[in-house]
């Protein structure tokens, strides 16, 4: 196939002879694929993050283990930017997949606004705030991926409050927070729709079910997002005379 031939098929979703491409239908399942994995890694992050909420022992505690210290003493800050590097290259490439989604320009975008307030329709609802939280993320998430990946080593209670509440990044993590949590859930809202995973024998029943629960995941989500926010910035405000010097942990003392 030349290259004309494969970006026209990409496209317009048609091969030669006007068959029907089964591309669009694997990139479509690329991106399930690689957006259910991107989501599985926020929930779990969210959670060892809100380790502060538990103290700055609990949550220094949980950085050595990401950092291998069971197995290497002192434990390892490299292995921090390996795992940035694949969560990178995967977040990259899911957005790089989502790009054929967005509208094509202001006409089709002001199109579209027409249609969801005529249609109150939920799906494509959904699909505007995929899009707007998936753009914010895109920035926001590639700074804190860069951060994390060139300098794992800062990363602590009071690596990360110093960070959080003197360098100024509450903003950006407010925003970004927002962002992933909705995005995160809406996205595999439309993945259990898609693919039917709770549909059995009432359907309707069901995804209605499912939805409520997506709603109390999000703010359940939220919450916890933000309260361990709050505390890095109580930890960042009162460490802010000793900005920069190291958390020591109680087994050290
Ligand atoms: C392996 C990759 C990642 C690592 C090592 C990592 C690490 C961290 C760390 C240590 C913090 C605490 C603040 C700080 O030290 O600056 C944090 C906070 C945060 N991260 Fe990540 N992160 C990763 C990937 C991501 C991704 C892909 C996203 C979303 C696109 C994300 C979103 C956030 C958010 C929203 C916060 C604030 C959390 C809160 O308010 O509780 N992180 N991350």
């Amino acid at each position: 196939m030349s290259q004309k031939d494969s970006t026209v098929e990409l496209l317009t979703g048609k091969g030669r002879l006007g068959k029907k491409s089964k591309i669009p239908a694997r990139l479509d399942l690329l991106q399930s694929v690689t957006g259910l994995f991107l989501a599985i890694f926020i929930t779990f992050h969210i959670l060892f993050e809100s380790s502060i909420l538990f103290g700055k022992e609990a949550m220094y505690k949980l950085t050595k283990m990401f950092e291998g210290e069971p197995f290497i003493e002192g434990g390892e800050p490299l292995i921090i930017t390996a795992l940035a590097f694949v969560i990178f290259s995967m977040f990259i490439f899911h957005a790089f997949l989502a790009m054929r989604k967005f509208p094509d320009s202001y006409k089709e975008y002001q199109r579209y606004r027409a249609h969801s307030k005529l249609l109150k329709h939920d799906d494509t609802n959904l699909w505007f705030i995929q899009i707007t939280t998936g753009f914010v993320m895109f920035f926001l998430g590639s700074i804190h991926l860069y951060m994390m990946m060139t300098e794992p080593g800062k990363i602590g209670p009071y690596a990360s409050s110093d960070r959080i509440y003197s360098d100024w990044m509450w903003p950006m993590y407010l925003l970004l927070l927002i962002a992933v949590v909705l995005h995160s859930w809406v996205g595999i809202y439309r993945l259990i729709i898609k693919w039917g995973w709770f549909d059995g024998k009432d359907p309707r029943k069901n995804r209605k079910r499912s939805k409520l629960a997506i709603k109390t995941l999000i703010v359940i989500y939220l919450l916890l997002g933000l309260a361990s926010l709050a505390v890095y910035m109580k930890i960042g405000y009162d460490h802010q005379d000793d900005y920069g010097s190291r958390y020591i942990s109680e087994s050290h003392t």
